[in-house]
C-alpha cells in the first residue's frame, strides 16, 4: 500500500479527533500524563482523570514534589495502580537527573520508568515532532488487518515484523498527525469488533476487507485459563466509620487503601467471623451480614471477593495497627480506593442513606 501514510492523514483532517484536552499543545509533560492515562483506558473515561490531576499537579515540578499518596488518590479508578506509581517516580528522575527538563528523543524517553517503546515514540512525536512509529493495540490490530499478517501480535516474531512494517510506514512529515490518525482509526473505525470499512480510507486495499478475514485478524492470544483467587474482605462499621488499612507499595493495589483480609476459614459463618475480629482486629462485633460478591477480573488472575459486614460494638478504638485507620464515610470520595473496594462501600453508603431516608 504505497500511500498509506498520506490516507490516514487526509482522512484525519476530516474524520479524526481534533479536541481533545491534550491535542494542540507540545508541553512534554502534558503529552506524557495524557498518554500514560491512555493505556489501556478509553479516551471518554480518561478525560475527567486528566483535568484533575492537571488541575493539582500543573508541571512536572509539581507532580515530583508530591506524596506518592496524594498522586494514587487521584488515579483512584483509573485501574492499573503501575502507572501512577511509574509517572511519580518519573517525575522524580527527571527533576533529579535531567535537571527537571523532560527529556528529547524516544530513545531517551523510553529509559523512564513506565514508559515504553511506542509511548515513548507517540511523546516525542507529539511533543517534538520526531519521526518514531508506535505499535499500540490499535495500530497493530490496523497493520495485521490492512496488510494479511497472521499470528499473535503479541508473539516476538510477529510482533518484530509490525515493528519493521510500523517503521517502513512513516512518512517524511506530519509525524504527529499521522500518528494521532493511526490511534483515531483503530479506536473510532478499524474496531475490534464491528469494523466501519464502508468508512475506512484503507479499505480498497486492505487484505482482511478483500479475503473476508477482518473478523478473524488480529489473530487471538493463544487461549490459557485464567487462575482465580478467593478473598474475604471485612468491611467493619463502627458508626459512621469504616476500618482500612493501607497496602504495601508493591503488587496487587499497592499504596492504595483496602478493607481489611480475613482468612477463609474465619469468613465461613458469623462466630467464626467475630472470633477473628476480636482476635486479629481487638473488635467486639455485634452483628455480622454477608454482603453481596463480585469478580474483579486482573491482567493475570481473577478475584472474587466475598465481603461481610461487621458491625462494631461501642466505641471500640482499637484496631490502630500501623497503616490501619478508621475512615469516615462521608470522606470516602475522596480516598485513594480501589474499584472493587469502592463499588462494595458505595453499596454500604447507599444503603445508609436509604436507610436514613426510612428513618427520617
Ligand atoms: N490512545 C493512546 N494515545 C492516544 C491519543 N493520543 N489519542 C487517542 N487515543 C490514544
Amino acid at each position: 500500500m504505497s500511500d498509506f501514510a498520506h490516507r490516514l492523514i487526509a482522512w484525519h483532517r476530516e474524520h479524526g479527533r481534533h479536541d481533545l484536552p491534550w491535542q494542540g499543545g507540545v508541553d512534554p509533560y502534558r503529552i506524557w500524563l495524557s498518554e500514560i492515562m491512555l493505556q489501556q483506558t478509553q479516551v471518554d473515561t480518561v478525560i475527567p482523570y486528566y483535568r484533575r490531576f492537571l488541575a493539582r499537579f500543573p508541571d512536572l515540578a509539581a507532580l515530583a514534589a508530591a506524596p506518592v499518596e496524594e498522586v494514587m488518590a487521584l488515579w483512584s479508578g483509573l485501574g492499573y495502580y503501575a502507572r501512577a506509581r511509574n509517572l511519580h517516580r518519573a517525575a522524580q528522575v527527571i527533576v533529579a537527573e535531567h535537571g527537571g527538563r523532560f527529556p528529547r528523543g524516544a530513545a531517551q524517553i523510553a529509559t523512564l520508568p513506565g514508559v515504553g517503546r511506542s509511548t515513548a515514540a507517540a511523546i516525542a512525536a507529539f511533543a517534538f515532532g520526531e519521526r518514531a512509529a508506535i505499535l499500540d493495540g490499535n495500530v497493530k490490530r490496523v497493520l495485521c488487518r490492512a496488510f494479511g499478517v497472521d499470528g499473535f501480535p503479541g508473539s516476538k516474531p510477529v510482533e518484530d515484523a509490525l515493528w519493521a512494517l510500523a517503521d517502513s510506514l512513516l512518512p517524511q512529515v506530519e509525524v504527529g498527525i499521522y500518528i494521532q490518525a493511526q490511534m483515531d482509526l483503530g479506536a473510532t473505525l478499524c474496531t475490534r469488533g464491528k469494523p466501519a470499512c464502508e468508512r475506512c480510507p484503507l479499505a480498497a486495499d486492505c487484505v482482511a476487507l478483500r479475503t473476508g478475514r477482518a473478523a478473524e485478524l488480529p489473530t487471538p492470544r493463544p487461549k490459557k485459563t485464567v487462575p482465580r483467587r478467593s478473598v474475604s474482605l471485612a468491611v467493619v462499621v463502627l458508626g459512621d466509620t469504616v476500618l482500612l488499612e493501607r497496602r504495601p507499595p508493591a503488587g496487587i493495589w499497592g499504596g492504595l487503601l483496602t478493607l481489611p483480609e480475613m482468612p477463609a476459614e474465619a469468613a465461613t459463618d458469623a462466630a467464626g467471623a467475630s472470633r477473628w475480629a476480636q482476635d486479629a482486629l481487638g473488635i467486639a462485633c455485634e452483628a455480622v451480614e454477608e454482603l453481596a460478591p463480585m469478580k474483579h477480573a486482573f491482567t493475570h488472575f481473577l478475584l472474587e471477593i466475598r465481603p461481610l459486614r461487621l458491625q462494631a460494638g461501642g466505641t471500640a478504638a482499637a484496631a490502630r495497627e500501623d497503616g490501619r485507620l478508621w475512615q469516615s464515610l462521608a470522606g470516602l470520595d475522596a480516598a485513594a480506593l480501589p474499584t472493587p473496594v469502592r463499588r462494595i462501600l458505595q453499596g454500604l453508603t447507599s444503603a445508609a442513606r436509604a436507610g436514613a431516608g426510612i428513618a427520617g
